[in-house]
């Protein structure tokens, strides 16, 4: 095990995309930004320079930061922002886990343009286990927006009314033809007949899901959210902002260029960006010249696609990566996601009203002082421990509940270090049932259980599949339906959950637990770092 160092200089830059400039910020002038390598074991320190107009954390989506809660990064959570002209060294150490994850900005939308991929190597000497590829290529999925997303989502706030949609989906940064565009710009992946590549797809844009294929291929998904699955076949994959996903890719075709296509997924009748994103799969020694093979993207509503894949995930579940599913349940809690409507005179546009979004009907209030530091430091009056364990009242996935307005406040949920824990996450259909991608800092858990409409205790947790389930950090609650996922409190700190949509975080789908210590020895979160911003 080593020592990584990283220097992240947060700057902007101008990029020319769909025919348009605009400045964005970048670390190191890169959109996506860098990829970080490490292996299993490691320590990996990154030092963030601020040198732009904007408030700035960087959160390592996945890592499970045993401990050492202050480097994970959420904005008033964990920490506060690294002020312009500061700087923060992010330390941890990468435990127990290896795959893909990303990092990202986690600060207003700034994660827009601020993310890249996080490849985690097997420690040395420990092989994959699946056949070995001859190469790996990261496949980072996003959005592009001609206009300037923070004046995007402050306008949206504003008016109370959704924000704008964005303006194309990109694979590495690059949004292939688009209409009204008339330069090209598309990415190349670049192959050889005959041999086999680990695919390390990404999804970070910031609202949609995103169907993913390739013309003439399958895919042998490996591995998602840095977890072993049991390897399956498939033609197309459906990842959320968060996910992670790893796919063998065999390069059986003798040559030719083949269209990759990267297309929305919404089973909900909510504006979307339409486009498809597009690159080419191109074999060594095809001519430019020659046509590309072309394949139909999914329709945005295409759920029985999307299940096709959701329902084929399997933990690995082998001797050396068992799927360690808590069999008993301390705290069982019942969380309802969904989005409400709340009184805003100052509101014109929605006459007098606002859209945001709750958990158990409680939209969160971002705090002016980070949670993790109030906990640590005892600093009264940051936040109350009355999170919900259920809903007030019932919240019927296609009806309309006696009130449509949400309460308000920065509730934490406290648990005993060590504490097993059930979560179900209810889908509501207040405005319209709506797939939410719910992510758990600190933790990966285990998808146990999934279906459509109310989730009905006695029926459906004779369901649960304890044995085998899948292993996440961010799970698709089901338009008009739910998940139940199962994890183990064994991380002390403050854990922020919420919907991967940002739109839906900025609406206040969110919440966070706090763990206690434990008693034990390392069963403590570590003291903060010196350099750690102020609030
Ligand atoms: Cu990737 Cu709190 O987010």
């Amino acid at each position: 095990c080593r020592v990584r160092h990283y220097k992240f200089h947060v700057v902007a830059k101008s990029y020319t995309k769909l025919c348009s400039s605009k400045s964005i910020v970048t670390i190191n002038g890169k959109f996506p930004g860098p990829t970080l390598y490490a292996r299993e074991g490691d320590t990996v320190l990154v030092n963030v320079t601020n040198q732009v107009n904007h408030n700035v954390t960087i959160h390592w989506h996945g890592i499970r930061q045993l401990r050492t809660g202050w480097s994970d990064g959420p904005a008033y959570i964990t920490q506060c922002p690294i002020l312009p002209g500061k700087s923060f060294v992010y330390n941890f150490t990468i435990t127990g886990q290896r795959g893909t994850l990303l990092w990202h900005a986690h600060v207003n939308w700034l994660r827009a343009t601020v993310h890249g991929a996080l490849v985690i190597l097997p420690k040395r000497g420990v092989a994959y286990p699946f056949p070995k590829p001859d190469d790996e290529l990261v496949v980072v999925l996003g959005e592009w927006w001609k206009s300037d997303t923070e004046a995007v989502i402050n306008e949206a706030l504003k008016s109370g009314l959704a924000p704008n949609v964005s303006d194309a989906h990109t694979i590495n940064g690059h949004p292939g033809s688009i209409p009204n565009c008339s330069t090209q710009d598309a990415y190349n992946l670049p192959v050889e007949s005959g041999k086999t590549y680990l695919l390390r797809i990404i999804n970070a844009a910031l609202n949609e899901e995103l169907f993913f294929k390739i013309a003439g291929h399958k895919l042998t998904v490996v591995e998602v959210d840095a977890t072993y699955v049991k390897p399956f076949k498939i033609d197309t994959i459906v990842i959320a902002p968060g996910q992670t996903t790893n796919v063998l890719l065999t390069a059986d075709q003798k040559s030719g260029k083949y269209l990759v296509a990267a297309s929305p997924f919404m089973d909900a009748p909510v504006a979307v960006d339409n486009l498809t994103a597009t690159a080419t799969l191109h074999y060594t020694g095809t001519l430019a010249t020659a046509p590309t093979i072309l394949t139909t993207p999914p329709p945005k509503n295409a759920t029985q696609i999307a299940n096709n894949f959701i329902n084929s995930l399997k933990a690995l579940n082998s001797k050396k990566y068992p799927a360690n599913v808590p069999l008993t349940v301390d705290h069982s809690l019942f969380f309802t996601v969904g989005l409400g409507v709340n009184p805003c005179p100052s509101c014109k546009a929605a006459n007098g009203s606002r859209v945001v979004a709750s958990i158990n009907n409680v939209t969160f209030v971002m705090p002016t002082t980070a949670l993790l530091q109030a906990h640590y430091f005892n600093i009264k009056g940051v936040f109350t421990t009355d999170f919900p364990s259920k809903p007030p009242h019932v919240f019927n996935y296609t009806g309309t509940p006696p009130n449509l307005n949400t309460t308000s406040g920065t509730k934490v949920y406290r648990l005993p270090y060590n504490a097993t824990v059930q979560l179900v996450l209810q889908d509501t259909g207040i405005i319209a049932p709506e797939n939410h991608p719910v992510h758990l800092h600190g933790f990966n858990f285990f998808i146990i259980g999934k279906g459509i409409g109310n989730y009905n205790p006695t029926k459906d947790q004779n369901k649960f599949n304890l044995v085998d389930p899948v292993e996440r950090n961010t799970v698709g609650v089901p338009s008009g339906g739910w998940v139940a996922i199962r994890f183990r409190a064994d991380n002390p700190g403050v854990w922020f959950l919420h919907c991967h949509l940002e739109v839906h975080t900025t609406w206040g789908l969110k919440m966070a637990f706090l763990v206690d210590n434990g008693k034990g020895p390392n069963q403590s979160l570590t003291p903060p770092p010196k350099d750690l911003p102020k609030c």
